[in-house]
């Protein structure tokens, strides 16, 4: 018989968590204004909101934690830090920040300007706000195939090669930096090729630009490139991202993510000029250069994450548990991006409520209900989160509707997985009389999922 699979580590520390009654949560989803975002985390039995900071440590980690140094200035910990990333990227520069969005803030000030075009596949909703909010352009190239989510292909968080290419050829001198997300959040956790990270830079090349990765789960794309893609099999995941920024000139990093920190993030780079200008919007906005918004003990923290999650075991184990509620779906025949990706499960909620019209939100429906059914808090990613278009002022209904099951890494087992799969098949079952959505009673301008108020329909 067959070995079963199980973890690459063991429990030491364990937290409690609480389970809630039906007209409880009505009562205090209800004065969240049907917004998950504003709920007390001791109202939520298993999150699923993100997998962002969410993460549990391991003992090295915590160890760490212990000898951080807490200097201002020339820490030991932004050394170790910066060592363990120069290793494991080939980037020569690291500026530190506090996480991910402060990173592209602290580098898109330097690289953006107004009516500028910044290209990439799928840009995440921070991203798209820093560029949005310079009066700049985030235009999506994504794959088409990323469109359906019912279409089994390895590497769906790709970059439509042609689609760059008529960009380019037409906007050029409009565009600083093409951006690459890996793995691609906003279309499924879904990952990037070698292939067509490759061919990105030997297009970039073509019209002289340069290529940032969005690297917040770069280990879990080097995870999925070593099962998934030729000719990978027999390289360590550390050989793999080695060679997927080489075809990057800098990264920005939410190390809340693959480095399995709670807070903090970077950017790396090769090119001296990006880093020089970092510099000086660094230090204005996150702090000195060798901290920028991180403890020393964080810094320890992030580096030895680093080190960790960039070994094959350790992704393994996480992937093959999304993998574990993707089978369970299944059983169920809930529809959602296939094939599973990295960090999350996205349902397809128009799929399941074909009577709410899109008009009424059915991503955001589907996760009211699956808050009430019992207690799990999962997050649109759809036509909320998509905002307004910045010029006609119209929601944007072109993309995917999905409710995100984000799985935070190290933190939940699989008799989890089997509560939330069974929570949503009871959600599934009843789909027919699920006819109306919400709607929206108060937004802000940008990123309004966060804050958005709503009333229930019907
Ligand atoms: N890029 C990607 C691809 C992300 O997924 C995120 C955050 C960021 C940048 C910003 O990083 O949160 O450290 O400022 N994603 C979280 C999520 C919030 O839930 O997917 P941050």
């Amino acid at each position: 018989m067959q070995q079963p699979f199980a973890e690459s580590w063991k429990i030491k520390m364990v937290e409690p968590i609480r389970n809630s009654t039906r007209h409880e949560r009505e009562q205090w989803l209800k004065a969240a204004h049907y917004n998950v975002f504003q709920l007390n985390a001791e109202e939520v039995y298993i999150d699923l909101l993100t997998d962002s900071g969410t993460g549990a440590m391991s003992d090295r980690q915590w160890a760490g934690m212990m000898i951080g140094d807490e200097s201002y200035a020339g820490a030991t910990s932004f050394r170790k830090m910066k060592e363990t990333i120069q290793r494991i990227t080939g980037f020569q520069y690291v500026l530190p920040t506090h996480q991910g969005r402060a990173a592209e803030n602290v580098l898109f000030s330097c690289l953006i300007n107004e009516n500028d075009i910044i290209p990439g596949n799928s840009h995440f909703d921070t991203t798209k706000g820093h560029i949005e909010s310079r009066k700049a352009f985030a235009v999506d190239c994504t794959v088409d195939d990323a469109k359906d989510t019912q279409k089994e292909v390895p590497f769906k968080g790709n970059v439509d090669i042609t689609k760059l290419d008529t960009l380019l050829a037409k906007e050029a001198d409009r565009v600083p930096f093409i951006i690459v997300t890996i793995t691609n959040n906003t279309a499924g956790g879904q990952p990037v090729s070698m292939d067509n990270l490759r061919q990105v830079r030997r297009l970039a090349q073509k019209y002289n630009k340069p290529v940032l990765f969005d690297s917040a789960r770069f280990a879990e794309n080097a995870y999925f490139i070593k099962v998934r893609e030729e000719g990978f099999a027999d390289k360590t995941i550390k050989e793999i991202c080695y060679e997927m920024f080489s075809y990057a000139d800098a990264m920005t990093m939410s190390a809340k993510k693959d480095a399995i920190v709670n807070m903090g993030g970077f950017i790396a780079t090769n090119i001296q000029s990006w880093f020089d200008m970092a510099k000086v919007k660094g230090i204005v906005y996150e702090g000195y250069i060798t901290y920028g918004g991180m403890n020393g003990r964080d810094m320890n923290a992030l580096a030895i994450g680093l080190d960790e999650n960039t070994e094959f075991d350790n992704l393994e184990t996480r992937i093959r548990q999304v993998a574990y509620l993707a089978q369970r779906l299944d059983e169920f025949g809930i529809p959602y991006q296939r094939p599973a990706g990295g960090h999350a499960i996205f349902v397809d909620a128009p799929k399941v409520l074909v009577q709410v019209p899109k008009e009424e939100f059915p991503a955001q429906t589907l996760t009211i209900e699956l808050y009430l059914e019992a207690g799990i808090r999962g997050c649109e990613i759809g036509y909320l989160l998509a905002d307004r278009d910045p010029v006609t002022r119209q929601n944007r209904f072109g993309g995917l509707d999905l409710l995100r099951l984000a799985i935070p890494r190290r933190v939940y087992t699989n008799n989890h997985m089997d509560v939330v799969a069974v929570a949503l098949k009871n959600v599934y079952d009843r789909r027919n009389s699920i006819t109306r959505g919400v709607e929206i009673v108060w937004e802000a301008e940008l990123m309004r999922h966060f804050t958005v108020q709503l009333r229930q329909l019907g």
